[in-house]
């Protein structure tokens, strides 16, 4: 894995896409190699974290860093770039004092014993949405974990406030769109001495939530997506779980109050869309998840299909200081869940022998129903270094993959009035180590042959997830 580096004075290892970046980009026209399809018009808007490093210190983990949204616009050909922070409460505290004055995942402000437990009352929540991004009707909407969703304006990409009430004290990046509403629904955690998990509708004009469906929970999972079927709303309860006074009370930063207990397996929950009412949980062996993949009915079963990881060692191996020093880490497996409620019994089965993660379908035509292909980043020497098309129906995988280049996302953009499934174009911010600058990578999705890069004159830190906009 480091055979290259160790007999080459380039360094061809991810490090570079955990360097900070301070500078804000706008560039027209930047140099194109292959050729760009003709149809392809609208914008690639990604957010990640940009700035880990503050002056004073550093912050602790990949998902503390200040958001940067990037915007790669497409139009007759030619691919402009623009990125900008996102003008937070956080970020604005940065820029005025140099230092962090809200809570991250992983890092806390530095606080006296007084103000942390006047802080138990008024939690300081960050509103640094760095995770993942949507659009609701008009509105284009940046997220994290905490309830502060953030509007931008995606022409320059400037921030626009809090875009709706979140109705818990945290949620999720990764709403699902609802096709009968064109609303989105999202999952929230109701914290205290009596926790919920629940789940809200939006509509596209509203600020307000609806309540869709409600269940107490003693030990609150951590829950980073959900899946959802034509008829339910379905949660994986990963044996991560916190103590909600502890959270309170602990003085450590948020995830660090998360406690992994095999014991507890995984638990499923189905939350009927129309009705509210749940049944489960249906249990089945630990595993530890990120993202759904996409979930459907199959008969009176349920198929739910997750980047799964044997435990919850994932999170400690994402730390700057690991990932700065080179340390591997774990490669996710996509795996199928099967759930049959009149029985109780879960299966697990996995679907491919490669690696995936930061999965992508397609979206408007599949979720929630029977589908062939997704789309993610796969692992060979310790970092995210391919891209893998999956077809979980063959149970097959195909990969691209270049020395020296680590590709983020891969987000899948169709083909006007496609046929096939497959067919569009992928969309994947690639760091090129060899040097030291990121492009736009577009790829065949039905083939994964390449048909353009696009140059960025800097590197892109690694970022998590983003969406297409016509
Ligand atoms: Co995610």
């Amino acid at each position: 894995m480091t055979t290259l580096a160790e007999t080459s004075t380039v360094d061809t290892t991810p490090r570079h896409g955990f360097d900070s970046l301070d500078e804000e980009t706008r560039v027209q026209g930047l140099p194109v190699t292959g050729e760009l399809p003709r149809w392809l018009q609208g914008s690639l808007i990604r957010t990640g974290p940009a700035k880990w490093d503050l002056g004073s210190r550093t912050m602790n983990h990949w998902f503390d860093g200040l958001a940067m949204l990037h915007r790669f616009s497409f139009a007759d050909g030619e691919v402009s770039y623009a990125s900008r922070f996102l003008e937070t409460k956080a970020y604005r505290a940065v820029q005025e004092t140099g230092d962090i004055a809200y809570s991250e995942f992983a890092t806390d402000p530095c606080r006296s014993l007084y103000q942390r437990v006047t802080s138990m009352f008024s939690p300081n929540l960050t509103d640094n949405p760095n995770v993942n991004l949507g659009r609701l009707g008009e509105r284009f909407i940046a997220m994290t974990e905490t309830p502060i969703p953030v509007q931008f304006d995606p022409d320059t990409l400037a921030s626009a406030g809090v875009a709706y009430d979140v109705p818990g004290e945290l949620t999720t990046a990764h709403p699902h769109m609802d096709r009968a509403t064109q609303g989105m629904l999202n999952y929230a955690a109701k914290l205290g001495p009596r926790s919920s998990y629940r789940f809200f509708l939006l509509r596209p004009d509203a600020t307000k939530p609806e309540a869709i469906a409600s269940k107490r929970v003693r030990r609150p999972a951590y829950m980073h997506s959900f899946g959802l079927t034509e008829r339910w709303l379905v949660l994986a309860e990963f044996p991560y779980v916190v103590n909600p006074p502890s959270l309170a009370l602990s003085g450590r930063p948020y995830i660090e109050n998360y406690r992994w207990r095999p014991e507890l397996g995984t638990r499923f929950h189905l939350f009927d869309r129309a009705t509210g009412e749940s049944i489960g949980p249906f249990e089945t062996d630990p595993r530890f998840g990120f993202h759904f993949v996409n979930a459907y009915e199959d008969g009176d079963e349920v198929v739910a299909d997750i980047c799964t990881f044997p435990d919850a060692g994932i999170v400690q191996d994402l730390y700057m200081e690991r990932l700065r020093a080179g340390k591997p880490v774990a490669a996710a497996a996509l795996e199928r869940f099967r759930i049959a409620p009149g029985s109780g019994d879960v299966t697990i089965e996995r679907l491919i022998d490669e690696s995936l993660e930061l999965p992508r379908i397609n979206y408007g035509r599949c979720n929630e129903r029977p589908y062939r292909y997704t789309w993610g980043v796969g692992i060979d020497g310790g970092w995210l270094d391919k891209i893998v098309k999956a077809d979980v129906i063959e149970r097959t995988a195909t990969t691209w993959r270049e020395d020296g280049c680590y590709p983020g996302e891969p987000v899948f953009v169709a083909a006007p009035n496609a046929d096939a499934e497959d067919e569009g174009v992928l969309l994947s911010i690639v760091l090129d180590a060899r040097k030291g600058n990121s492009f736009l990578l577009v790829l065949d999705a039905a083939s994964l042959d390449e048909l353009a890069r696009a140059e960025v004159p800097h590197h892109i830190p690694f970022g998590f997830h983003g969406q297409f906009a016509h």
